[in-house]
């Protein structure tokens, strides 16, 4: 037995050594087959002798057992973001502020590629992988432990034997490994993703990890939260690769804003060339002992900046103009391109916004035009190239009848857009639904809006409510292209789930003009119900925080109708939930659970902090101890701020708070 357990050990040690030298050093040892050999041999070693599977072995890395949901995790730091530049002079202003916090240090700077990815923090204890966490809203996160697992380059365990260890990096895909999986995804009819750090966020948010481990998610870590351990960025970046992690070999030193600037361009010149995406570069003060003299914003280090590459514009031909409806009736004008490779994709449709925006920039069909991708997701015309051939081209006219039912379009005064106003358009009935099932209207998971269409094509759905009638329907929807009683039972648990949901969601789901998923929420939370809400006037929900008579007038315009009124009542028969209650506030608050102690002085009264934090259901306590989650520090702060920094506890004042509150 002693012999099997050394030969178990000898044969892990092998294999991290050679999944290393893959995944991370990019240098393989031996051929698959020699790696496959010692992992089937592991296996069966650890099948006869299971009482010697550790969690740490190779072997181990996908667990069996797909979750319900990513439980939440307070980030022991928060996981801040970057301020942007965009040009040397705001490389100038940050180095110029960050002298006038240490005049009497010199320092350098380190310069390292910005992945787009998605960030993700690590956490060892005793050399032990136990937690992976995403970013989420910088304070609280969700635990993706089982998912980080299963990237390779990933180590399970490491030599270093800290009891506690964090590391942060970022989660991606590579652009070859996005380009497999799409392809795949077309071919099985699903939706495609639409960059490769989409497709790694909507990995890393799977809850089967066996779907993780099949697509290849890579990372490379920038961070190391010990910090107090080393004097520079740059030799931390050192000791945690010597213990395995992958780090960006494109990073470098510098010694000023002007080498620092040169290194931006040298890796601007090779990112078309690189197997990943990049969005820029991320310049970090080098010197940690200066960090939190430099200081933070409530947002942002003051230490480090995101220096942004330019949106990559190309030219092509405009092969072709046609206009879609939203379900407000919204008519958009899309282009059709002679297919060019932009910022990574092949780009062969863009958006033109609206008539005016046609007839502003002199846009005709046949022209030469520039894309650039706006908001780094969605192609958009920037302008016509006016050449040789131009002048030859006809003008273009916008439509005046619906794409989709062909009603004659209204223009609201004082609006640019176009509106389709029939009600029975079968197009804005559908996008009406999408938006009901959206994730963050009743959140329907798996409905997607080729579902939707087809369930409305085959007339088994002609409305939001006939959602909830699909039960009685499954003998039609089984004999549906693409169906299977799988899918079927997951969309109808869905469907049943969502009779649950806070009321807020069920209002945003309703669409009515201006009122947003944050701006429903913030009217349940008054009013308490649907019910109330209905019976409210202009006034009372115009005096709401937040909520203007813009808003307000909307929705007393949609209570008017009578027809809206008895579409809730029929939501109500159906078992829908229609309160809001106070509980589910506090699970949405970031702080919902967390303790906080508040010391020193404040901009307001203390009783004021102590009750918006109760009432986003938090605790108030009087003393720092090792379980409190947040010390709220006004000026002046004396001995507890000494405490907490002791005992690591999370400090963060007024702004930050107010911040943490509003991410909710
Ligand atoms: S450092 C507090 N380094 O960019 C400093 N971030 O816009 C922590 N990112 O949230 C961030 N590559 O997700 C850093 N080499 C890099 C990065 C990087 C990508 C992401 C990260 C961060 C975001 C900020």
């Amino acid at each position: 037995m002693k012999d099997i357990k050394k030969v178990i050990e000898k044969l892990k040690k092998e294999i991290n050594i050679l999944e290393h030298a893959y995944y991370v050093l990019d240098n393989p040892l031996v051929d698959d087959t020699e790696f496959d050999a010692k992992l089937n041999l592991l296996k069966k070693l650890e099948k006869e002798n299971p009482d010697l599977v550790t969690n740490d072995s190779p072997t181990q890395r996908v667990g069996g057992l797909i979750s319900e949901k990513f439980e939440k995790h307070i980030h022991k730091f928060p996981m801040l973001s970057l301020d942007n530049a965009f040009d040397k002079e705001d490389l100038l202003e940050f180095s110029s502020n960050i002298n006038k916090q240490v005049k009497f240090n010199s320092h350098s700077f380190f310069v390292e590629p910005k992945i787009d990815g998605l960030s993700i923090s690590l956490i060892y204890e005793k050399g032990k992988l136990v937690k992976g966490v995403t970013r989420g809203d910088g304070i609280q996160g969700e635990d993706v432990t089982f998912n980080v697992r299963t990237i390779r380059s990933i180590p399970l365990t490491i030599t270093d034997n800290s009891d506690y260890f964090e590391v942060r990096g970022e989660v991606f895909l590579s652009k070859k490994e996005f380009h497999r999986i799409n392809a795949e995804r077309k071919e099985q009819g699903e939706e495609i993703f639409a960059n490769p750090r989409n497709a790694a966020a909507g990995t890393l948010r799977q809850l089967n990890p066996r779907i993780v481990a099949s697509r290849k998610l890579d990372i490379y870590l920038y961070y190391y939260l010990n910090r107090e351990r080393f004097e520079t960025h740059s030799d931390s970046l050192d000791y945690i690769n010597s213990l395995g992690f992958k780090v960006n070999k494109l990073g470098k030193q510098c010694s000023n804003i002007d080498e620092v600037y040169s290194h931006i361009e040298l890796i601007k010149d090779k990112r078309i060339a690189l197997d990943y995406e990049i969005d820029g570069a991320v310049v970090k003060v080098n010197d940690f002992k200066l960090y939190d003299e430099i200081g933070y914003t409530s947002k942002f280090p003051k230490w480090a900046i995101a220096y942004k590459y330019p949106a990559e514009i190309k030219s092509t031909v405009l092969k072709e103009i046609f206009a879609t409806v939203g379900r407000t009736g919204k008519i958009t004008y899309n282009a059709i391109l002679e297919p060019v490779s932009l910022a990574g994709t092949t780009v062969q449709a863009a958006t033109l916004h609206n008539a005016e925006y046609i007839y502003q920039k002199k846009i005709k069909v046949g022209a030469n035009v520039k894309v650039k991708k706006a908001g780094d997701i969605i192609p958009e015309v920037v302008e016509v190239v006016e050449d040789e051939s131009y002048p030859d081209l006809k003008e273009w006219i916008k439509v005046d009848n619906c794409p989709a039912c062909g009603s004659y379009l209204e223009i609201f005064s004082d609006e640019v857009d176009q509106y389709c106003i029939n009600f029975n358009c079968e197009r804005k009935i559908i996008k009406s639904i999408e938006h009901f099932v959206s994730r963050d209207a009743m959140n329907i998971e798996g409905m997607s809006i080729k579902i939707i269409e087809k369930l409305y094509d085959n007339k088994i759905i002609k409305n939001v409510i006939d959602l909830y009638h699909l039960e009685n329907k499954k003998k039609e929807i089984l004999q549906l292209e693409k169906m299977g009683e799988k899918l079927l039972s997951n969309l109808l648990l869905a469907i049943e789930k969502s009779k649950t949901n806070d009321a807020n969601r069920f209002l945003f789901g309703l669409g009515i003009r201006y009122v947003g998923s944050k701006t429903s929420k913030l009217l349940l939370e008054n009013f308490k119900s649907i019910d109330n809400l209905l019976k409210a006037n202009k006034e009372e929900i115009e005096k709401i925080f937040d909520v203007g008579p813009k808003v307000a007038q909307s929705i007393i315009d949609w209570i008017s109708i009578e027809s809206n009124i008895m579409l809730v009542n029929s939501f109500k028969k159906l078992g829908l939930n229609m309160s809001y209650s106070k509980h589910s506030n506090h699970n949405n608050s970031p702080i919902a659970g967390k303790s906080f102690v508040i010391t020193g002085t404040l901009s307001k009264p203390r009783n004021y902090f102590v009750e918006l934090i109760e009432s986003n259901g938090g605790k108030v306590l009087n003393s720092i101890s090792k379980s409190t989650n947040f010390l709220l520090a006004g000026d002046e702060a004396g001995s507890k701020l000494t405490k907490a920094k002791n005992l690591n506890i999370n400090i963060i004042n007024e702004e930050v708070f107010l911040n943490i509150l509003e991410e909710e």
